[in-house]
């Protein structure tokens, strides 16, 4: 029973006891993003995995990241509050259709979104984030055939921005699918002068309406750059707090689902991680991600092309 803990106080004594950090993506809630040692987007959660000298990494976000961190940095202790944490793009590439896919063609490279499992990063080539697919893309010969996968929306934004043809795994994101454009047309009614910015995950009926798409960090960055005093957010809404928190004089209103707010564009996965967890992950080293060290291997070769090509 944790009811009587002081659980910020005791996370902050166990990550010194055990010399953790403590790693957040921006989709996760206020109370882990303002404890966590470093917040950031995929790239960045990734970097910071790879140089961090800590004994453990405790990762508030979703398992790819843990996992990418645990193949980054074999040697340390990698914990995620909850193993099921995990995600729709992930779940909608299994290993095996994915390898069958790419034997079907075998001229083409696979550029393959760091959301997905660790045996689809040891069956790709590149890895790319969102802030980093465009920079990576670029790198890569006009005419090399290219397999993008498991975002079909990502990739699909890719191929408009670039004018490159890619051959697009049909994945999405569940969050990032369900804002409506209905509902986004009519919060643009009210607020006609608010830009809007758009994660790439989004549908192009919602991307097409967007004056800034980027990564979360992108996202943060066209926030603070704004002039004007209201901005309308398509992404994960936990976002929001940290614009709230560097700029409190604006406003920031999540893009709108069907039902005409905000909250259905929840991530189910990384909501499950939360401070009760984080401090058992903490005291226990569980559940601790552990990945076969040929998989490893494998995967950790189109992450370091990603790190390579990203810097
Ligand atoms: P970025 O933080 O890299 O933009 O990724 C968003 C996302 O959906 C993570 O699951
Ligand atoms: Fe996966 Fe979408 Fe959740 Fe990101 S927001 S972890 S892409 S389900």
């Amino acid at each position: 029973n944790l009811s009587g803990l002081d659980l910020r106080a005791e996370i902050d004594r166990l990550r010194k006891e055990r010399n953790a950090v403590i790693l957040a993506h921006y989709y996760q809630k206020p109370e882990l993003q303002d404890l966590a040692d470093f917040v950031g987007d995929s790239l960045d959660l990734s970097r910071k995995a790879q140089a961090t000298d800590a004994d453990v990494i405790a990762f508030c976000g979703v398992r790819f990241m843990a996992e990418t961190a645990k193949i980054l940095s074999p040697d340390k202790i990698v914990v995620l509050p909850d193993m099921d944490a995990g995600c729709s793009l992930e779940d909608s590439c299994p290993p095996e259709q994915f390898a069958a896919f790419r034997a079907q063609h075998p001229d083409h490279i696979a550029l393959t979104y760091i959301n997905c499992s660790a045996e689809v990063k040891g069956l790709s080539d590149v890895i790319v984030t969102s802030s980093s697919a465009e920079k990576i893309l670029s790198q890569i010969p006009a005419d090399q055939p290219i397999i993008f996968g498991p975002d079909r929306n990502l990739g699909g934004y890719l191929a408009r921005k670039t004018g490159r043809n890619l051959l697009l795994w049909p994945g999405v994101c569940i969050v990032h699918e369900a804002f409506s454009e209905t509902e986004l047309l009519k919060l643009k009614a009210e607020h006609p002068d608010a830009p809007i910015a758009a994660h790439p995950e989004c549908p192009a009926v919602i991307l097409d309406h967007a004056d800034y798409v980027g990564s979360t960090r992108g996202i943060l960055e066209y926030a603070q750059a704004m002039t004007g005093d209201t901005l309308i957010v398509a992404t994960e809404p936990h976002i929001i707090h940290q614009m709230r928190k560097s700029l409190p004089n604006k406003t920031f209103i999540g893009a709108p689902g069907a039902d005409g707010n905000c909250n259905c564009n929840i991530c189910p996965y990384m909501a499950l991680n939360t401070m009760e967890k984080l401090y058992l992950a903490l005291r226990d080293h569980q559940p601790r991600i552990e990945i076969d060290e040929d998989l490893r291997v494998r995967a950790k070769k189109s992450l370091d092309a990603m790190l390579a090509m990203a810097s």
